[in-house]
C-alpha cells in the first residue's frame, strides 16, 4: 500500500501555486525562450572541452569565481565606485534581492505584462506584488505607475529594459521620472536588461554619467541570451553600499566552477558571441518584415531577439473556421496557430491568455535564418492548407 505524506507544513500559498511550467521541446525547432540559436564551432567547442577537464570539481568554488567577477566587470564597463555581484542566472538575484528587502509589509512593483518571475518571486518570498497594466502600445502608463508607486510606495520597482514579452524600450524620460519618484522614499528600481545583446540602448550609460541620480538604481544582466542560458549566469551592478548588503543573502557557493570556467571561456572569445547576436538583430529585421508583409501580422518594434506579434482576425478567422463574432476570437486563433506551428516542428509560445493586453498575441524567438524560414514556412502553410471553405 503506497503512503501519502502530509504536506501541512508546506505554506498553503505554496501549496496553491503552480510550479513554472517548461514547455517540453525536444525535436522541434526551438523558438519559445529567447535562446541564442547558434552551437559554437567543434574547435571552440573542443577548446571548451578541454578547459572544463582541467576544473577541479572536487572542491567548492573558489578564485575563478573572482576571475570572472573581474571578467564581467571589464566586459559590462562598471563604473568606478560600483560592484558586482553573481547570480545563478538572473532568476536567482531577483529571488535574493526580494528576500534581502522582505521587511513586513513591503511590495513589488512592475508593469505587466511582464516577466513573470518577478510576481512569482515575490509571492514565494511573501512580499506583495502590484502589476500597472501598460498602454495599449506597450509603453508605460506614466500616470498609472506615478499613481500606484504613490499608493504602494514600492521597495523595489523592475523595469525590464527591454520587456518581455513585448520587446520594446520604454521611454528614458518615463523611466527617469519613476527613478526620481522611487529614489524620495529610498526604494530601489532595478533596469532587468537580460536582452542587452541586442538593444540600442542601456541604463549603464545614464549611472556612469549621473551616479547621484541614479543611487537607487541597480543594473541587472545575465549570460543567458548572449549565448550560455545553459550556463546559468546572471549578475547585479550598483553601487558599492548596494552589493556589499545584498552579497549578505547570496549562498556562498551560488556560481559553480563548471558556470564560472564556462562563462570565463565565452567572455575570453566575446567576439563570436558578438558576430551572433549582430546576425540575429538582422534576422529580426528580415522575420519581422515577412511576418507582418507576407503574413498578415501585426509585428511590435522589438529590441530583444523575440518578436511579439497579433494575429489579426480579418486574415486567420477564416483559416481557423471559427466566427468573427467569437467571444474567445483571439485566444482560440492564438491556440489555433500555435498548435498548427507545433505540428510543423515549430515551438513558440502563446503568449495570449497572460494577460489581456496580449490577446491574440504569440511571441516567437529569433532563430537562425533557415530556422526563421522553417518558421515562415509553417505560417504560410497554416493559411494556405487549413482553410476551410
Ligand atoms: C526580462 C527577463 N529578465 C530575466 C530573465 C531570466 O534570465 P536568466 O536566464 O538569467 O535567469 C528573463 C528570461 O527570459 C527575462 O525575460
Amino acid at each position: 500500500m503506497s503512503v501519502i505524506p502530509s504536506l501541512q507544513v508546506i505554506r498553503e500559498d505554496i501549496q496553491a501555486l503552480s510550479a513554472y511550467a517548461v514547455q517540453d521541446a525536444q525535436g522541434f525547432i526551438k523558438l519559445d525562450a529567447m535562446e541564442n540559436p547558434y552551437v559554437l564551432e567543434p574547435a571552440l567547442r573542443q577548446a571548451l572541452g578541454e578547459r572544463l577537464s582541467q576544473v577541479h570539481v572536487n572542491r567548492y568554488p573558489g578564485t575563478r569565481v573572482q576571475d570572472l567577477k573581474r571578467a564581467l566587470i571589464a566586459h559590462a564597463q562598471v563604473p568606478s565606485g560600483m560592484e558586482l555581484m553573481l547570480g545563478n542566472g538572473s532568476d536567482e538575484l531577483i529571488g535574493l534581492l526580494d528576500l534581502a528587502c522582505a521587511k513586513p509589509g513591503a511590495c513589488v512593483l512592475a508593469p505587466e505584462p511582464g516577466f513573470v518571475m518577478y510576481a512569482m518571486s515575490a509571492k514565494l518570498l511573501g512580499l506583495k506584488y502590484v502589476g500597472v497594466d501598460l498602454q495599449e502600445d506597450f509603453e508605460l502608463d506614466l500616470p498609472a505607475m506615478q499613481q500606484a508607486i504613490e499608493q504602494h510606495r514600492p521597495a523595489i520597482v523592475y523595469l525590464a529594459y527591454p520587456n518581455n514579452p513585448s520587446a520594446n524600450l520604454w521611454s528614458p524620460s518615463d523611466i527617469e521620472a519613476i527613478i526620481a519618484q522611487v529614489s524620495t522614499y529610498q526604494g530601489v528600481v532595478v533596469m532587468d536588461e537580460a536582452y542587452q545583446p541586442f538593444s540600442s540602448d542601456t541604463w549603464l550609460h545614464r549611472m556612469r554619467e549621473d551616479p547621484q541620480k541614479n543611487a537607487q538604481v541597480l543594473l541587472m544582466r545575465t549570460l543567458s541570451k548572449f549565448g550560455l542560458a545553459g550556463a546559468r549566469l546572471g549578475y547585479l551592478v550598483g553601487a558599492r553600499e548596494w552589493i556589499q548588503t545584498l552579497e549578505k543573502v547570496r549562498p556562498p557557493y551560488n556560481v559553480s566552477v563548471l558556470n564560472a570556467e564556462c562563462a570565463l571561456f565565452a567572455l575570453e572569445h566575446e567576439a563570436v558571441f558578438k558576430a551572433q547576436a549582430e546576425h540575429i538583430v538582422a534576422e529580426r529585421t528580415r522575420l519581422g518584415h515577412a511576418l507582418s508583409q507576407e503574413l498578415g501580422l501585426t509585428v511590435y518594434t522589438s529590441s530583444a531577439n523575440m518578436l511579439l506579434m497579433r494575429l489579426q482576425p480579418q486574415v486567420w478567422a477564416a483559416v481557423a473556421a471559427l466566427p468573427p463574432s467569437d467571444p474567445e476570437l483571439l485566444h482560440k486563433l492564438a491556440a489555433h496557430v500555435f498548435k498548427g506551428l507545433k505540428d510543423h516542428g515549430v515551438l513558440i509560445k502563446n503568449v495570449s491568455t497572460m494577460h489581456p493586453l496580449l490577446s491574440g498575441c504569440l511571441r516567437v524567438t529569433v532563430g537562425t535564418h533557415s530556422e526563421n524560414n522553417a518558421l515562415l514556412a509553417a505560417l504560410q502553410a497554416l493559411l494556405h492548407t487549413t482553410l476551410v471553405p
